[in-house]
């Protein structure tokens, strides 16, 4: 089996994970998060969202928590970095733009009544909101990236055949957004189910341009990393403390916690450029902040591991 040297991490964490908190965590705890990772070796990260405040008021502080990340005293961690925002819509491009977001993401689905849930429109109506924004950012200078939800399984419609990821992922690459994320969303995925989305996504991108983006209801999630990096996949979206899940997928829980990626990748012999133990340090203080513990195998042990020593 042939694995690659180095793999690239997008923590989600701050975006995806806190979003579907029941409590609203301020502004400065989202900052300490980020700060922490980015102590870590974090060079890619989701910030927040700029969405309907209507919709996710978890993310309404998102004007505050990118001022506050380019406040002069965090200046030196945050250069760099890649600082990456949701944007759906025109009014999100703005918003983003004005707050200096370096990369955009659109999010469409391969499910249409996912898209109706989450977006509030039809898979062709979103694809046609987001074209003016890709081409808006990437004006701007600013990179983009598309994130397809609900590749393997739909809360709504259940299974989703890979031809429907493929239509998508054609109609993100015809608008010109560079790279793509293949998300299970509400992590019912196993192993040769996100092996054939991800194929299915790549018949129109390279595996350069393709991460995998998995939620671990299911307890699948690092198995399906696993499946997805023996295809030679590099990339991928994870989740610090296993935080988060989508607002719009009841029952859906966090991303595959970003801690428990890094074991496994350093443990195969897989650089990564972040450091454990500050993840660790991460994933600890959020989950101070939340009141509960990481939702991460790795972190619990190497928490235990430190109280007992
Ligand atoms: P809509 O209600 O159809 O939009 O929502 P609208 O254009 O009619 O606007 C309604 C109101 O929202 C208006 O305000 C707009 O100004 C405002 P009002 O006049 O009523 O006061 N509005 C905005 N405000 C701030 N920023 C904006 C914005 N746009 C409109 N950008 C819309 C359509 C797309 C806006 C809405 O459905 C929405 O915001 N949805 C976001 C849902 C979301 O964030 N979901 C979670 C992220 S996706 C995810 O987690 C999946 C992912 O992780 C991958 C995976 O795991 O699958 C990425
Ligand atoms: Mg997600």
């Amino acid at each position: 089996m042939h694995y690659p040297s180095r793999v690239h991490i997008t923590e989600v964490g701050p975006r995806d994970g806190l979003q579907n908190e029941k409590t609203m965590v301020a502004a400065e705890h989202k900052l300490g998060l980020i700060e922490r990772l980015l102590q870590a070796g974090i060079r890619h990260f989701e910030a927040t969202s700029f969405v309907s405040p209507k919709w996710v008021p978890q993310m309404s502080d998102a004007t505050d928590v990118m001022a506050g990340l380019r406040a002069p005293e965090r200046a030196a961690l945050l250069a760099p970095a890649t600082v990456s925002v949701l944007t759906p819509n025109m009014k999100g491009l703005q918003a983003a733009l004005a707050a200096g977001a370096q990369e955009v993401v659109v999010f469409g689905a391969a499910s249409e009544a996912f898209s109706q849930k989450n977006i509030n429109c039809s898979i062709a109506q979103s694809m046609a909101m987001f074209e003016p924004v890709v081409a808006a950012a990437h004006a701007a200078g600013v990179a983009t990236r598309g994130a397809i939800s609900c590749t393997v399984g739909c809360p709504y419609e259940g299974d989703i055949a890979p031809a429907q990821v493929a239509n998508v992922a054609r109609m993100m690459k015809a608008m010109g957004v560079q790279r793509i994320a293949v998300a299970d969303t509400i992590g019912v995925g196993t192993p040769k189910q996100v092996q054939a989305a991800m194929e299915a996504a790549l018949l129109h991108y390279d595996i350069e341009h393709v991460a995998g983006h998995f939620h671990d209801t299911y307890g699948q999630a690092l198995s399906n990393t696993l499946a997805v990096l023996q295809m030679g996949v590099r990339h991928f979206e994870s989740s610090i403390a296993g935080l988060g899940g989508c607002p719009y997928a009841k029952g859906a829980t966090g991303n595959v916690a970003t801690e428990d990626v890094v074991y496994m990748l350093h443990g195969m012999g897989i650089d990564t450029g972040l450091d454990l133990d500050q993840l660790v340090d991460a994933a600890d203080y959020i989950s101070r902040v939340l009141g509960r513990a990481p939702n991460s195998r790795v972190s619990v042990a190497m928490l235990n591991k430190r109280s007992s020593a």
